[in-house]
């Protein structure tokens, strides 16, 4: 582990110029390497340009000046196989469960066979199994964000990268999925880099903390996570080491949020 970077952003910016001429600066100059096997965990204010950057790192958006590699080449999203997964993504309605989480397998023109054998595999492995000829109607919440998961992982890819992906969920299902989280890092040592606006969500999960300022967002603090903790959030939240780190942290975005309250158009 830790040996060459998975992922390396080299000093990228981004400015959105939009019909009008309104020019708005979402990114500068940011610089981020994500080793292989690290969880990388990305925390930023809300309209501070965290999106972004993630779409850029995806390569499902060119970014102004700057390159991303990953695995030491120029970022291709199909043939890196990173597994991206938006705020707002979702399962198709009108696919099963095992055709939606199989569906990048079909794109490169694995056969059915082979996808269905691996799409159940991943299925049961992480808590769907029964699911398989469901409709995503028929899911709860955290039962979608299970098989977009599972969508992600059949790809075995380089990276997973997720954006804010628990947000709408209610604090207990959020809490098994993030645990789910952390098993599948630790089972499949699968590297992570994760958008939260949820400090202890971050904490909880990652293994390098990664501040952003406010709109435009550039890397304003990093923070590794060094200890280790069993449990849940709820279990760990009290512990010295996590109460410490967090205050570091909040001193560190403190800025940021008064500026992103000032901030109308975020
Ligand atoms: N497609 C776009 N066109 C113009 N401005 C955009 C676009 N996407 C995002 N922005 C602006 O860029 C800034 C950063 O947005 P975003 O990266 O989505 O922030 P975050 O994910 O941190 O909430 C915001 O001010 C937002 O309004
Ligand atoms: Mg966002």
């Amino acid at each position: 582990m830790k040996e060459y970077p998975v992922l390396s952003a080299k000093n990228i910016s981004h400015t959105y110029e939009s019909k009008d001429g309104q020019r708005i600066k979402a990114i500068e100059k940011i610089d981020l390497n994500v080793m292989e096997g690290e969880f990388v965990a990305v925390i930023g204010t809300s309209g501070g340009g965290k999106s972004t950057l993630l779409k850029i790192i995806s390569g499902l958006m060119e970014p102004t000046t700057g390159e991303v590699e990953i695995n030491g080449g120029p970022v291709d999203f199909q043939k890196n196989r990173i597994g991206y997964i938006s705020q707002s993504d979702t399962l198709l309605p009108w696919r099963n469960i095992l055709d939606n989480v199989s569906i990048g397998l079909e794109m490169q023109g694995f056969n059915k066979a082979e996808r269905y054998e691996r799409s159940k595999e991943f299925i049961d492995k992480f808590g769907l199994s029964g699911f398989e000829y469901k409709y995503p109607k028929e899911l709860s919440g955290g039962m979608s964000k299970r098989a977009l998961i599972i969508r992600a992982l059949v790809m075995k890819p380089s990276i997973i990268i997720m954006d804010e992906p628990f947000g709408p969920l209610d604090v207990f299902t959020r809490e098994v999925l993030q645990q789910e989280v952390l098993k599948i890092w630790k089972e499949e040592k699968t590297t992570f880099l994760y958008v939260t606006h949820d400090i202890m969500e971050a904490i909880y999960l990652a293994s390098r903390i990664v501040v952003l300022t406010h709109r435009p967002a550039r890397i304003k603090a990093e923070f590794d996570v060094d200890f280790s903790l069993e449990g849940s959030i709820e279990d760990i939240q009290y512990h010295p080491e996590v109460i410490e780190i967090q205050k570091e942290i909040w001193n560190v975005m403190r800025e940021e949020v008064a500026r992103s309250r000032q901030d109308i158009g975020g």
